[in-house]
């Protein structure tokens, strides 16, 4: 049986090094991967196998019709989470989805939950290790940056001014704010690096997944070195409208892209991203994908900046159906505090929510303001379909077509023991 997301909070497992699932399956079937209609890249064994989850699904059928009949019922009425899975299907897909969809998806969701374990059992160590794992470290870091920044009341206002450098040691270029902290002090804060570039190309790639209209818009909060930008135009995703903090990074690096990106529709927006993205939603404005890589502004947001309750909900206005939302989660996960706001207050189905693992160059530049080298990719898809009775007719629907399936796949069963 499944667990659910939202497991206890006093687990005690603490695995600095502990490993996502995910990771497992791209190393794995990464050659093979397969991106289905969300754009979600699934790393699962019908990269290998075509038919993994249609002969799966047939298979149970019949082990389960050989105990007893009825598995329609028992699917319907004793297994509320099948028939969430497919609620949550037909909202991302805007369809009837295939019973070996919902087996697929049932993999998928449980990767994520880092729950998979040789179809037999839940490792339940690695789900509580998955709850706790990123806790330590990341409390570490804002230890250590907690007389870093100014005080809240001044933070966007000392962020706005903070004299801007680019720097380039040794083949990686860096960009650095200099802002003063609580006590005056000027502290050069380590805002973007190039050893961040196979994360940012990631994100690129799932935006790219996503903005299927090519005249699509995607929406991105904090300019930095412009590179999701430019991994972005090389891709094809032409449409960006930037909301940046700094003047003086819209100098250097927004002088740069649009020199030499010249046929980048490039928007850039000076200001607070917050505000940017509330005057956007306020005339109307809705994005294909937004990308939230802004940099925290007080002590207070160290781990926190792209995601507390309010960033969240107004991406999630901004966005069109079917759209996605990603951010930099700090995190090889998408961390649980993010999760409950994603499915308690949002209430986004599983089936909406996704993440691939991608790999920092560690250096002690970036060792300054996280830890490790994994981090992911998060992708939430805004789901296509939002009206309660379309949702539960098609439901329903889905029931019917499974139930005739069903049948169709034991009368084979009982011709073929009678042949016997
Ligand atoms: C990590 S960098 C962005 C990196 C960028 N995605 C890239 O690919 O190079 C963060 C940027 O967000 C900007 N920033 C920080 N706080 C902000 C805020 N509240 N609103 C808008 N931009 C902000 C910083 O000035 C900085 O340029």
């Amino acid at each position: 049986m499944k667990e659910s997301l939202f497991g206890p909070e006093n687990i005690t497992i603490k695995s600095r090094e502990h490993r996502p699932l995910m990771l497992d399956r791209q190393e794995r079937y990464g050659k093979g991967y397969v991106a289905d209609e969300r754009g979600f890249l699934n790393f699962d064994p019908s990269c290998e196998d075509k038919n993994y989850f249609k002969n799966k699904w047939q298979k149970e059928i019949s082990n389960v019709a050989k105990r007893m009949n009825g598995y329609i019922s028992i699917l319907k009425d004793n297994t509320p989470e099948y028939s969430q899975t497919v609620s949550g299907l037909i909202q991302s897909l805007g369809r009837i989805p295939e019973p070996e969809e919902v087996e697929r998806e049932i993999y998928r969701q449980n990767i994520l939950r880092q729950a998979y374990q040789d179809e037999i059992s839940i490792d339940a160590e690695r789900m509580a290790a998955y709850r706790e794992s990123e806790k330590n470290p990341q409390e570490e870091v804002i230890k250590k940056r907690a007389g870093d920044f100014p005080a809240p009341e001044k933070a966007l206002k000392a962020f706005r001014d903070g004299r801007v450098r680019i720097v380039t040691e040794q083949g990686v270029t860096r960009l650095y704010i200099t802002v003063p902290n609580k006590e005056g002090k000027e502290v050069d804060h380590p805002v973007m690096t190039d050893e961040e570039t196979q994360w940012v190309n990631d994100s690129a790639e799932m935006i790219k997944r996503s903005v299927k209209d090519p005249n699509g818009k995607v929406f991105i909060a904090g300019l930095g070195l412009g590179l999701l930008n430019e991994k972005l135009d090389r891709l094809g995703v032409k449409n960006q409208v930037v909301a940046e903090l700094n003047p003086g990074v819209i100098e250097l690096v927004g002088s740069h892209l649009k020199r030499e990106h010249t046929d980048l529709n490039l928007d850039i927006r000076q200001g607070d991203f917050k505000q940017v993205l509330k005057d956007a939603v306020a005339k109307g404005e809705r994005f294909d994908a937004i990308s939230i890589d802004a940099f925290p502004n007080t002590a207070e947001e160290v781990n926190r900046d792209a995601s507390n309750d309010d960033v969240l909900s107004l991406a999630w206005q901004a966005l069109k159906p079917g759209g996605k939302l990603t951010f930099y989660p700090d995190s090889r996960y998408i961390p649980q505090r993010i999760l409950n706001v994603l499915t308690k207050r949002l209430h986004i189905p599983e089936s909406a929510i996704h993440y691939t693992v991608s790999k920092f160059n560690v250096s002690d530049f970036t060792k300054r303001y996280h830890y490790g080298n994994l981090m992911s990719v998060p992708e939430i898809q805004k789901p296509v379909l939002n009206d309660a009775d379309t949702l539960k007719e098609m439901k329903e629907e889905y029931f019917k077509k499974l139930e005739e399936k069903v049948k169709i796949i034991l009368d084979q069963e009982i011709k073929f023991k009678k042949a016997a």
